[in-house]
């Protein structure tokens, strides 16, 4: 193979009570990225467009992971990416996971597949950290695993592919102002009381039994965040609205996405979405913030060829 295109959707991470270690993969929107080998070894960006981002290898989050897997096995060839960002830098939506798992995925066909899921979720932690500052694997992992997945470990990295109820869809409102990673993990408080752990892990574990048994009340009583949500949503306007909205109208829970500003709503069932999303339409309408709203299904493959 000597040139491949792919989708690599935009995921959803945290989910409410799974910081920095649940994420699930988007159907509805994702990066379109091209891969080519070339003779002359290491990495080249041709073309990125839909985001304003770096061409300089050493800071963009799809050519370090290149880059890096290149070296890892001294291939004898080099990488030409082409970006096509759909998913938005500062979204909340894995914009930067979304181009270092997809780099790493492609790559690794190009390579004939030396590499393991584990291993490419590693290299895209690469990415990660280039991009925001920390090697945060819950939106990574998303990418490449598909579904709904538990960092159950960093060191060493353990991933655990959790089960996706049939009907869960899933609906995400993101307002364009951009919220940087690095700045929504510095609002958090350093340390948590033994309450607040208590609750957000019966919380993890409520979900987790939830997604098992397809139990939609027992995810939506889980769908609890007292750890980043209550600093991290005065980052985000119209949110006490937003969620509120959206609760009203039929969905199970209703958080930040990753590290926002997105919001998303999880529901059971297209129509359950689709209200919750006209809900949550209606009260950006009524500001002056533009924004975009996506439903979708859980993505259950994760990155694809095209
Ligand atoms: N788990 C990370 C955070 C996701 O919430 O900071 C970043 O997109």
């Amino acid at each position: 193979m000597n040139e491949i295109r792919i989708f690599s959707p935009a995921t959803v991470a945290n989910v409410s009570c799974g910081f920095d270690s649940l994420g699930f993969a988007l159907n509805a929107v994702g990066d379109e990225m091209v891969l080519k080998k070339t003779i002359e070894k290491g990495v080249k960006i041709s073309s990125i467009k839909g985001a304003d981002l770096s061409f300089e290898i050493n800071k963009n989050a799809a050519s370090v992971v290149a880059l890096a897997m290149l070296n890892t096995t001294n291939a004898d060839f080099g990488v030409d990416i082409q970006l096509l960002k759909k998913v938005k830098p500062g979204s909340g939506l894995g914009s930067s996971a979304s181009s270092a798992a997809g780099a790493a995925f492609a790559v690794n066909e190009l390579l004939d597949k030396p590499f393991s899921k584990l291993e490419l979720t590693e290299f895209a932690r690469i990415g990660e950290k280039i991009a925001c500052g920390s090697p945060i694997a819950d939106n990574v992992a998303a990418v490449i695993y598909g579904g709904f997945i538990l960092v159950k470990s960093y060191k060493p990295l353990e991933i655990i592919k959790l089960p996706v109820p049939n009907e869960l869809w899933v609906t995400v409102i993101h307002p364009q102002i951009e919220v940087k990673t690095e700045d929504a993990r510095n609002v958090l408080k350093p340390t948590i009381s033994i309450a607040d752990a208590v609750a957000q892990s019966a919380n993890l574990a409520g979900l987790i039994s939830g997604l098992y048994t397809d139990d939609y009340q027992l995810i939506s009583r889980s769908l609890i965040d007292v750890i980043a949500e209550p600093y991290r949503k005065k980052l985000i306007p119209l949110f006490d609205e937003v969620k509120t909205a959206g609760l009203q109208n039929g969905a199970l829970g209703v958080g930040i996405s990753g590290s926002g500003p997105s919001i998303f709503a999880l529901c059971k069932g297209e129509g359950d979405a689709k209200n919750v999303a006209q809900a949550m339409r209606e009260v950006y309408r009524n500001s002056t913030i533009d924004f975009h709203i996506y439903t979708s299904e859980i993505n259950k493959e994760g990155v694809k060829i095209l």
